[in-house]
């Protein structure tokens, strides 16, 4: 695991997006495992500019998002495929039927998370995983005590992480109790991974992820099994390293 600390948060989006820019101009249809949240915003932003810039292109490259909340409508602003849409596939210019994001609102739940693992086998695998960090340490939305071996599924979202999420929805009552996310195993297959952390509140997570011992309490700490993962952070989420 290779970790980079830079001094603040536009220098640690820039130091990602160049990651991806690199990929996706070594091959177009590149698959890139998109994640939410605000970590990877900067990512984005950097890519954004880029592709006005002419320098890359997503066209023709493909992507499967991390995750989903289970019962909320597919239209509400929160919902991942809301927000992939609106804050990745769209100003990215991404094909929207070459990006995936898990299915919450399927009928079987257990078929449409088998569906996605073998879409992304079928896409040959995912070139570059975009991650960020829970507070709590979780990858996607592979809460603590999540096996390393586990496939797309459906979780029970931790009480961490709905209060967490609590600000991007009118009351925490609102907050979804269920997800569907690619596991942690669907992580490592990944050929390269790279997690973006930024400010004082990832600085434990960051610590434990990647100076403490393997641990299914620390879901990402799963990551130092990975041969090519990069953790990016500011000084603030590195301040406990
Ligand atoms: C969310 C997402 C994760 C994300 C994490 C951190 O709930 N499911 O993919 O990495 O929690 O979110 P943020 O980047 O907003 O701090």
């Amino acid at each position: 695991m290779e970790v980079i600390i830079l001094p603040d948060a536009v220098d640690v989006g820039r130091f990602a997006a160049a990651k991806v820019a690199a990929i996706v101009a070594r091959k177009p249809s590149a698959v890139i495992g998109l994640a939410t949240g605000s970590s990877p915003r900067g990512i984005y932003a950097d890519l954004r500019r880029r592709v006005d810039a002419r320098e890359i292109s997503f066209s023709r490259a493909r992507g499967f998002a991390l995750d989903e909340y289970v019962g909320i409508p597919l239209d509400h602003p929160e919902s991942y495929a809301s927000v992939i849409a609106r804050e990745v596939v769209e100003p990215l210019g991404f094909d929207p039927a070459n990006v995936r994001v898990p299915d919450g609102r399927a009928a079987d739940l257990d078929v449409a998370a088998a569906e996605f693992e073998a879409a992304i086998a079928a896409a040959g695998g995912v070139d570059l995983q975009i991650l960020g960090i829970g507070a709590n340490g979780h990858l996607g939305f592979n809460e603590p005590t999540s096996s390393f071996a586990s496939r797309t599924r459906i979780k029970t979202l931790a009480q961490l992480t709905r209060q967490d999420n609590a600000r991007f929805f009118d009351s925490l009552d609102d907050v979804p109790t269920h997800c569907m996310t690619q596991g942690l195993g669907t992580i490592l297959d990944a050929r390269e991974v790279v997690l973006v952390a930024q400010g004082p509140a990832k600085a434990d997570a960051i610590a434990a992820a990647v100076e403490g011992p393997l641990s299914a309490f620390v879901p990402a700490s799963a990551l130092q099994l990975h041969a090519h993962a990069t953790v990016v952070v500011d000084e603030e989420s590195a301040a406990n390293l």
